[in-house]
């Protein structure tokens, strides 16, 4: 875990920051010795634009360049927007709930949709009393949906983030679903114990996925991927499940 945390980009973001600081005092004192004094915004600009030298240099995603642009000027502009500092808290609350560990992760909460749903359920149409579970659940709309069309399965959901889980469970208690959701990560649960694996992930995450399913995933059960691919084996079956949308990938164990 601690290693993964090291290795994530938005560690190495924070990093470059603080490594940037010192390079910015630099050249703002060797500007004011020289003469020329910087407005907060230009200051705030250098270390952004700094930031996103290092980033770039740093062989990070190109996005990351970006953040680490507009990171210093944003805090700037934030802070002279005078708000309650209560505000901050509470939206720093809710998107650290609604995100938890997706810096070390790297799978950010989205959801599918009915469509992809739709794709699932048929193609476990043919697998009476399946057993499948939605790694990384969100807020439960997949299993939901096909505990509810599916009397004779078991639908579970694992999710890291409290919010989304808690929005799940919450979903399923009200709709008096069978759907069970689980807070927890993936990474700890046994793929053996399914028939049906559902992935909506993230590029970042599929390499360790797949070695997890590769290892754990039994004879006659299935890996779903919604959009992402893996890199080591080609999918048996791809379908579309959204015209001009993201594909459904199968691999069959
Ligand atoms: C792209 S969303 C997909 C949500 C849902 N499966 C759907 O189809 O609507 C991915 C979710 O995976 C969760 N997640 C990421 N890594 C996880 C892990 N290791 N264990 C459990 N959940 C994880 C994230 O918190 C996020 O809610």
């Amino acid at each position: 875990m601690l290693q993964q945390i090291l290795r994530a980009p938005a560690f190495k973001a924070i990093l470059i920051q603080l490594l940037a600081m010192p390079l910015m005092l630099l050249l703002v004192y060797g500007l004011a010795r020289a003469g020329v004094s910087l407005s907060l915004l230009a200051v705030a600009s250098v270390q952004g634009g700094l930031a996103a030298a290092i980033t770039w240099r740093a062989g990070l995603a190109r996005w990351w360049c970006a953040i680490g642009l507009l990171f210093a000027p944003a805090l700037l502009g934030a802070s002279m927007l005078d708000l309650p500092p209560a505000l901050f808290l509470a939206a720093f609350v809710f998107l650290l709930s609604l995100y938890w560990s997706t810096f070390r992760t790297q799978v950010p909460f989205y959801p599918s949709g009915p469509k992809a749903w739709q794709a699932v359920a048929e193609l476990i149409s043919e697998r009476p009393g399946v057993r499948l579970v939605d790694i990384g659940s969100g807020l439960g709309g997949l299993v939901l949906d096909l505990a509810r069309r599916r009397p004779d399965g078991q639908f579970d959901g694992i999710e890291l983030a409290p919010l989304p889980w808690l929005v799940s469970r919450v979903r399923a208690l009200a709709s008096g679903s069978r759907a069970r959701f689980l807070r927890g990560d993936y990474e700890a649960l046994d793929f053996g114990l399914y028939d049906v694996v559902f992935a909506y992930l993230s590029p970042a995450a599929m390499p360790a996925l797949w070695r997890k399913a590769e290892a754990e995933m039994l004879s006659g059960s299935m890996l779903l991927s919604y959009e992402f691919k893996i890199a080591a084996r080609e999918p048996d079956k791809t379908i579309a499940a959204t015209a001009g949308g993201p594909l459904l990938y199968i691999w069959c164990f």
